[in-house]
């Protein structure tokens, strides 16, 4: 059977509704019924990552499972993850398919990145095949990059980053769930091109005619802003710490991964633009 964990949410929401167009049944692994996407040939399991014991009724032998990255910081994330893969290796599953980041590893100047390589050292002792499908930041959180005024205020300066989209991510999760071959793989699911942010808003000017604009700030600001609106620390820690793996090029990855498995060219940074034009600050603005 094949496992969906994170199908409340936005990844694994879509992976849930692809399996679904390809006439996959499935088993929703989620922390409330009542918010299960309503998808056909699905049957629904409570689980959280850190209940072993729920875990053990959600995971079985043979089971082919798509394990979201949780979306907290530090020791918490990293206990619910190794909490995941230790009740997978239990139930021995044939496969786990991991959401994770480009550059993940233990050098990994991104905070999230160091975490999400810890993951798939987990995933890897603990002998169960696995798949990571590795993201850059969300292409569907762009819109959020500017500010009402259309514009984006952030450290950075020229350095570059590629994006990931949601949709492209769910493509290749469905088919390492579906197809063979995919086990003990990395991919890198990336827009064909990365953008310094002054390029982001040149791109986001061109494709809806709005000025859009890059104003750098500097880290200290950055996280007077933050701290404004209350974030918690270890968000502060991977806000800063982005922007610096920024600075040194961990975000500038392009990979064709995505047309190595799907068969389909991913999607430039101006076509998502144009796709989420409606979410783009100043044509929301005019159209309220
Ligand atoms: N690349 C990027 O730019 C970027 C940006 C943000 C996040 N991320 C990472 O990508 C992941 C997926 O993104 P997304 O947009 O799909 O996130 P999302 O919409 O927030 O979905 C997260 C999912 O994880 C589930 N979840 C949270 N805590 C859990 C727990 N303890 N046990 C079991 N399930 C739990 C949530 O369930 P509930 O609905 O019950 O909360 C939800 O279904 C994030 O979780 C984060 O690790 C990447």
């Amino acid at each position: 059977m094949i496992v969906v964990t994170g199908s409340t949410g936005r990844v694994g929401g879509l992976v849930a509704r692809r399996l679904e167009r390809l006439g996959h049944p499935m088993r929703l692994v989620v922390r409330d019924a009542g918010r299960a996407p309503r998808v056909a040939n699905a049957e629904v399991v409570v689980a959280e990552y850190g209940n072993p014991q729920a875990l053990a009724h959600a995971l079985r032998e043979g089971d082919r499972v798509f394990m979201v990255s949780l979306w907290i910081g530090g020791d918490v994330r990293l206990d619910l993850h190794r909490s995941f893969v230790a009740a997978a290796a239990k139930a021995h599953v044939a496969q786990v398919v991991y959401l994770s980041f480009v550059n993940a590893g233990p050098r990994a100047i991104f905070s999230h990145a160091r975490e999400h390589g810890a993951t798939e050292e987990m995933l890897r002792d603990s002998g169960v095949p696995w798949t990571s499908i590795r993201n850059s930041m969300y292409a569907d959180d762009i819109p959020g990059w500017f500010d009402p005024d259309g514009v984006a205020r952030e450290p950075g300066e020229d350095s570059r980053m590629s994006f990931s989209f949601r949709p492209e991510l769910a493509d290749v999760i469905a088919a390492a769930l579906t197809q063979p071959g995919h086990e003990d793989t990395i991919y890198n699911i990336t827009t064909p091109e990365s953008v310094s942010l002054q390029e982001l808003a040149n791109v986001a000017t061109r494709v809806t005619g709005d000025t859009y604009s890059y104003d750098p700030i500097s880290d200290a600001e950055w996280i007077e802003r933050w701290k404004a609106q209350g974030r918690p620390e270890w968000a502060l820690e991977a806000g800063l710490t982005s922007y610096e793996a920024m600075r040194q090029g961990e975000f500038d990855v392009v990979t064709d991964d995505y047309e190595k498995v799907t068969g389909r060219k991913p999607a430039t940074i101006a076509e998502i633009i144009a796709a989420l034009v409606d979410e783009m600050p100043l044509t929301a603005a005019r159209r309220a």
